[in-house]
């Protein structure tokens, strides 16, 4: 389901990671909207995929690149690319690509450490430094960051997936307050679970996938867990101009997962 079309029209904004996932529904979303895109995901042929069903869509320009976003110059240059191809700036960015990195703390090695912040964090920090320049000289822009229920709660042996996705917020709230007076909005959704290829791939490593599928619905009030487009059209408000007076903040969409004290 789409909303009313038209929220997006004349904004021009980036999605990373969106060759799948939650990504590909904000993509889809936005698109839906009127919203001129720039998709970026580290795999090219799923992204090609992505924005060929994309173009059966109306919609407006839909540019995309393949990039990784730990490699800062790429994302750069990917970036100057996109706005000088659109003749514009963008004034949106939902940095949503993301990786799990889930060990003990004590078997995370040097590596993983490295690999979940070069991606979930720095990552995001890159594509917020290629955009930032043009929303201050506008005037305008938002900038959204897919944080986590980790973000603010632990699962034991995911770390450092929640140290990371702590820092993310931190990142969003700074970069709220630093740029605020010059017209740039920067806020965070925390997903709980949401059923991704991720978290398909997840129950499949236990060692029973439907038992753990079940244990995981049986976890949230509602019964379920989330799809993609609820996340999506949460992003559809936050990043449009239907809540100017937003800024700094985390909407969270878990079905009330984190606030149950008990099952
Ligand atoms: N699925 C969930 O339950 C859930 C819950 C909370 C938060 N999140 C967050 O939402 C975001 C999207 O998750 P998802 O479930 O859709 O994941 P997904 O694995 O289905 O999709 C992630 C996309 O990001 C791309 N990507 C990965 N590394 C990249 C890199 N270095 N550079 C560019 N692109 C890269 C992948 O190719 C993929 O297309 C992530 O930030 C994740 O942490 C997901």
């Amino acid at each position: 389901m789409v909303g009313q079309a038209g929220r997006l029209a004349g904004r021009f904004i980036a999605v990373t990671g969106a060759a799948q996932g939650i990504g590909q529904a904000i993509a889809a979303e936005f698109r839906a909207e009127g919203a001129d895109l720039f998709l970026l995901d580290i795999d090219g042929p799923s992204l090609e995929h992505a924005a060929a069903e994309l173009t059966h869509l109306p919609g407006g320009a839909l540019l995309h690149a393949a990039a990784d976003i730990a490699d800062a110059d790429r994302v750069a240059q990917v970036f100057a690319d996109a706005a000088l191809a659109q003749g514009r700036h963008l004034d949106g960015l939902v940095n949503n690509a993301g990786v799990n990195v889930f060990h003990p703390p004590l078997q995370t090695d040097a590596a993983e450490w490295q690999r979940a912040f070069a991606i979930n964090l720095e990552g995001a920090w890159s594509c917020a430094r290629a955009v930032l320049p043009g929303m201050i000289a506008a005037g305008h822009g938002v900038i959204l960051n897919i944080a986590s229920t980790h973000s603010f709660t632990i699962i034991p042996g995911t770390f450092p997936y929640p140290v990371v996705k702590h820092a993310l917020l931190g990142l969003t709230k700074s970069l709220a307050l630093e740029y605020a007076a010059q017209g740039v909005r920067v806020n965070a959704i925390a997903p709980g679970y949401v059923a991704t290829q991720k978290v398909l791939d997840w129950w499949d490593t236990q060692p029973d996938p439907a038992a753990a599928r079940a244990a995981t619905l049986a976890l949230h009030p509602q019964g379920r867990i989330a799809e993609a487009c609820e996340i999506a059209r949460a992003a559809t408000f936050m990043i449009s101009d239907e809540c100017p007076f937003m800024t700094a903040t985390c909407l969270t969409i878990d079905g009330g997962l984190s606030q149950r004290q008990h099952a």
